[in-house]
């Protein structure tokens, strides 16, 4: 454990002090104990009495927040997978989303990654050209938060906690098989001891994978186009285990899934061999929820119009628990469990089987 203090000088050379914190060191790559996740995208913020709400756009996010707060010594890191505050463009916004956050932040790693609402604005470099940033192009994200990434303008970046490897990509800017960020994510994907970090979980803010949310029905592609076009093969030979997206403020898991095709029946219980990722909408923690397609789709196992988030328990190299939970009660309404050893990662998948020769 650490405790520490933040403390201001003032003009008169006396100082003012915090009160305590205190945080627990990360456990190293590959280390064998309990290990708990929470992850969710557009939690935003919001005021208990309203006052400071123009449209009341992230109703929920009080619930999730009081909810990990109350939960925290369960919980050892927060993945919040972009559109972060909502703040677009007013600090003052920001400095309410910190406040809200602090006794979570304070405490444990608050890892993000970037959505629309923090980069995107037309003619900044952004992958998309809308005006959703109201300005900050990244700026405020960058700077509030500390991601390990390489160049801080580009937000994908990979992070080691004991037996999980997290991927994370950066949607706002371009994916595609030729770009810098391909590159990260396969090296990411590729570079993992996975007999010591048995756990491969990819996140994004815009949901490459798949999703039957209603915009994304209505584009006809049930993902951000060029989404899993680009990216399955890499998913598939490198056999990660989940991937996580926000951006549709639904909650969406599918069957383990490759090419549109149910590899294997959606279950409560994973063992042996891995066959194909599972791909979980759960961008719920806050922002108003956004409808579903009337059509559902065959990879479409469980869809839930809610606010809440996703809790992963790694509780050895063999057994990992994921759960999702409802910021109302903080039960649980969804959840699997994967089985496996480390030799079940050995064997080949389908579409990526080894060569092999006759030579002797
Ligand atoms: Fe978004």
């Amino acid at each position: 454990m650490y405790t520490y203090k933040l403390g201001h000088r003032l003009f008169n050379s006396s100082y003012v002090w915090s009160r305590s914190y205190s945080f627990k060191a990360s456990p190293y790559p590959g280390q064998d104990s309990k290990q708990q996740i929470v992850i969710f995208g557009d939690m935003g913020k919001a005021e208990v009495d309203g006052s400071n709400e123009f449209m009341n756009y992230q109703p929920g996010s009080l619930n999730t927040t009081y909810q990990l707060i109350k939960d925290l010594k369960n919980i050892d890191l927060v993945l919040h997978i972009g559109d972060l505050s909502y703040a677009s463009g007013y600090i003052s916004q920001w400095d309410q989303f910190t406040a809200q956050i602090e006794l979570i932040a304070s405490r444990v790693p608050y890892m993000v990654g970037s959505g629309n609402h923090e980069r995107d604005f037309p003619d900044t470099g952004s992958f998309y050209e809308n005006k959703d940033s109201g300005g900050e192009c990244g700026v405020l994200a960058e700077t509030m938060f500390y991601v390990p990434s390489e160049n801080r303008v580009n937000y994908w970046y990979s992070t080691d906690y004991g037996m999980f490897r997290f991927c994370i990509a950066d949607t706002e800017h371009d994916w595609r098989p030729g770009t810098q960020q391909y590159k990260f994510i396969e090296h990411c994907l590729s570079t993992v001891d996975r007999q010591k970090q048995p756990w491969l979980i990819f996140l994004a803010h815009r949901v490459l994978g798949y999703s039957s949310g209603e915009f994304y029905a209505e584009e006809g592609s049930f993902e951000e186009p060029m989404g899993r076009e680009s990216l399955q093969e890499l998913w598939q030979k490198y056999k990660v285990d989940i991937a996580f997206y926000g951006h549709v403020h639904n909650y969406e898991r599918t069957c383990p899934v490759f090419q549109n095709t149910c590899l294997q029946n959606a279950s409560n219980h994973y063992h042996g061999i891995f066959k194909a990722t599972t791909h979980v909408v759960v961008d719920v923690g806050g922002a108003g929820l956004a409808d579903f397609s009337p059509f559902k789709a065959r990879w479409s196992h469980f869809r839930d119009h809610d606010f809440g988030f996703v809790k992963l328990t790694a509780f050895n190299h063999s057994n990992h628990l994921f759960e999702y939970k409802k910021s109302r009660d903080g039960n649980v309404y969804d959840h699997f469990a994967i089985t496996r050893d480390y030799p079940d990662l050995l064997a080949c998948s389908f579409y990526y089987c080894p060569r092999t020769t006759s030579a002797s």
